[in-house]
């Protein structure tokens, strides 16, 4: 930055689920332009909560949240040596996620926009999850591209024209990726979140063990379904129309049906998003979200990457899942007028253009 007046420093806050992060960027002050950098990314998980029940437990992560978000916005102004009379904007994720946790993020960035007199930005939780490709590679323009978001809650195809404007190419019809990887874990007895276990299984396993459905995939639509792949693993390990898994599945077994649920999944994933960049016939990929942490997956992107001419862009893993850093969309956003009063309030569900909520 060339000097203070130049330079604008921002706090962003994270709720959506079960992680409470804060982080502090700076960026060029609007109307100059580029692409802020992070000057510290606090995330604190609770996955240790949320543990025992198997999954996110709406009540948990927004009481946790309450207690959280304060220590974790002073953690990341500390990391970043920046006094909350230096901060210039306030930027937090509204939208979509658990609408207790969300409010949580929201009470927080509005009172420090009130207290403080700065701008409050509200940003979108997915925009987010894909400007995290940009705020990875400042140097190069990620825009426009095909966008991939593939998380927790959403598996999704954008063309994405700039940070801002995004048109919805198609998406899952039932559950999300990240979603069948958590289910999945759960049947084969490993812990949650589902990701990181499969993909641990899986380095011992062998991918070509079983040949689970990979739906759609010779199919135009761009689309995907993952309810019949899960019923496939139930079967797999329990027999057909069998309702329940048997305990002490042997270790062999959890690894090869980790690896070969692993494969199907990527394996539709990839040839989808093949199919978007051929029809929208853009040379960009940018792709985001937890399941983007996959080894074998960012593996398999940037194979088909190469194959296709295509320059793939995946932030590192710590970017890829829930972090405060990538709501820094909110400069591009404060630059284009997009500030937000003090009554907005959150929404739960996916907006797509044209959708009427
Ligand atoms: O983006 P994210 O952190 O939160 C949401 O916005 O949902 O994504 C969380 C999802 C979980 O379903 C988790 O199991 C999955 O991302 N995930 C992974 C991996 N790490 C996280 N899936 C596959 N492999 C991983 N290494
Ligand atoms: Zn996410």
């Amino acid at each position: 930055m060339s000097s203070l007046e130049d330079s604008l420093l921002l706090l962003a806050i994270e709720t959506t689920c079960d992680e409470t992060a804060a982080a502090v960027l700076e960026g060029p002050r609007p109307p100059r332009q580029g692409v802020p950098t992070i000057r510290s990314s606090v995330v604190a998980s609770q996955v240790g909560l949320h543990q025992p029940y198997g999954g996110v437990v709406p009540e948990i992560a927004s009481r946790a949240h309450v207690r959280q978000v304060v220590p974790i916005i002073d953690q990341a102004l500390r990391r970043a040596g920046v006094s909350l009379g230096e901060l210039g904007l306030v930027a937090v994720a509204t939208r979509p996620g658990l609408v207790g946790a969300l409010v949580v993020g929201l009470t927080a960035a509005k009172a420090l926009s009130l207290a403080l007199e700065i701008p409050l930005v509200a940003v979108d939780h997915l925009e987010g999850h894909l400007y995290a490709c940009q705020l990875a590679h400042p140097d190069r323009e990620v825009y426009p591209c095909v966008g991939l978001v593939v998380s927790g809650g959403h598996t999704s195809l954008y063309f994405c024209q700039s940070p801002l404007q995004s048109e919805f190419l198609g998406g899952t019809t039932d559950d999300a990726a990240g979603e069948a990887f958590d289910k999945v874990a759960s049947l084969l007895g490993l812990g949650y979140p589902g990701g990181p276990e499969i993909e641990r299984a899986a380095l011992g396993g062998n991918p070509a063990a079983f040949v689970f459905p990979r739906a759609f995939l010779h199919d135009e639509r761009l689309q995907w379904s993952f309810s019949g792949l899960k019923t496939a693993v139930l079967y797999a390990l329990a027999g057909q129309n069998a309702r329940h898994v048997p305990p002490n599945l042997a270790p062999g077994l959890v690894r090869d049906v980790a690896a070969s649920f692993q494969e199907a999944v990527i394996d539709v994933i990839v040839a989808k998003t093949r199919q978007a960049l051929t029809r929208i016939k853009i040379k960009k990929l940018g792709v985001g979200g937890g399941v983007a942490a996959n080894c074998r997956f960012r593996h398999k992107l940037r194979e088909m990457g190469d194959g296709m001419g295509v320059e793939v862009f995946i932030p590192p893993q710590s970017l890829c899942t829930d972090n405060a850093a990538m709501a820094g969309i909110a400069l591009p956003k404060l630059a284009a007028g997009q500030t937000s009063s003090l009554d907005i309030d959150v929404s739960a569900g996916l907006v797509r253009p044209g959708r009427i909520i």
